[in-house]
């Protein structure tokens, strides 16, 4: 199991390496911008205030924290914390412009914060790319404040049949796309194969509270 577990890491992180310079181009085409709504949809679920502070784990290129920081009109106290170095230097590229932001390289598994220090979890397309999402639920629990929000913005199921058809033949131009804008199909083979692998919103939900993660909202 460990060596699964090992050999998902370096696969993980090798996917990242690859297209961490084409990663926000390549979120555009394949999601035809509409990621950028379900980002914008996330923070409106949030809805923070002034003051209130905000882990945002497999950060990316930072693109929540940007909406993060718009939203609070930049007056929090951020962390951004992604395990992939080059992931990391993108971030803090796009947020030069921003003040109160740290930044970690660390995963999901093992935060290296305090208890109960943020009063926001955010994960947005990270937590399909964890190797152990129950430490990762666990850490998240760890380091949110009492009464602080776990926000969760993942590919999962697909519970419409139409929309499922249409899925599954556009996943297939997904690779080929890579190919064209990056250069590389694996990375977008790996895409594609984390999506289909990944548990089903009921069997997350049934892990969160295992965790004693209250499950407050779901949107599908
Ligand atoms: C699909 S990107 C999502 C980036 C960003 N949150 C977004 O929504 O655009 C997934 C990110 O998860 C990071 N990641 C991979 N393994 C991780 C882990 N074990 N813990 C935390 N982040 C991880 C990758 O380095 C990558 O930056």
């Amino acid at each position: 199991m460990d060596q699964v577990l090992q050999q998902k890491k370096g696969l993980v992180k090798g996917v990242f390496n690859k297209v961490f310079k084409k990663y926000d181009l390549m979120n555009d085409l394949m999601s035809l911008g509409i990621h950028r709504i379900w980002k914008k949809n996330l923070i409106q679920m949030m809805n923070p205030s002034n003051n209130k502070s905000l882990i945002d784990v497999a950060c990316g290129t930072g693109d929540v924290v940007k909406l993060y920081l718009e939203a609070t009109k930049n007056d929090t106290s951020i962390l951004c914390v992604d395990p992939n170095i080059n992931m990391i230097k993108e971030c803090k590229d796009n947020l030069k412009n921003y003040k109160n932001i740290k930044w970690k390289v660390c995963s999901a598994e093992r935060l290296k914060v305090p208890d109960n220090s943020f009063d926001f979890y955010s994960i947005s397309f990270g937590l399909r790319n964890v190797k152990d999402i129950n430490k990762s639920l666990k850490e998240a629990h760890r380091v949110l404040k009492k009464g602080g929000r776990f926000l969760c913005l993942e590919f999962s199921k697909i519970e419409n049949s139409n929309l499922e058809i249409f899925y599954k033949n556009y996943s297939k131009l997904i690779p080929k796309i890579g190919k064209i804008v990056v250069g590389e199909k694996k990375p977008y083979e790996y895409l594609v194969k984390s999506i289909e692998n990944f548990i089903s919103q009921k069997q997350l939900i049934e892990k969160m509270k295992k965790i004693i993660l209250k499950i407050v909202n779901i949107e599908i």
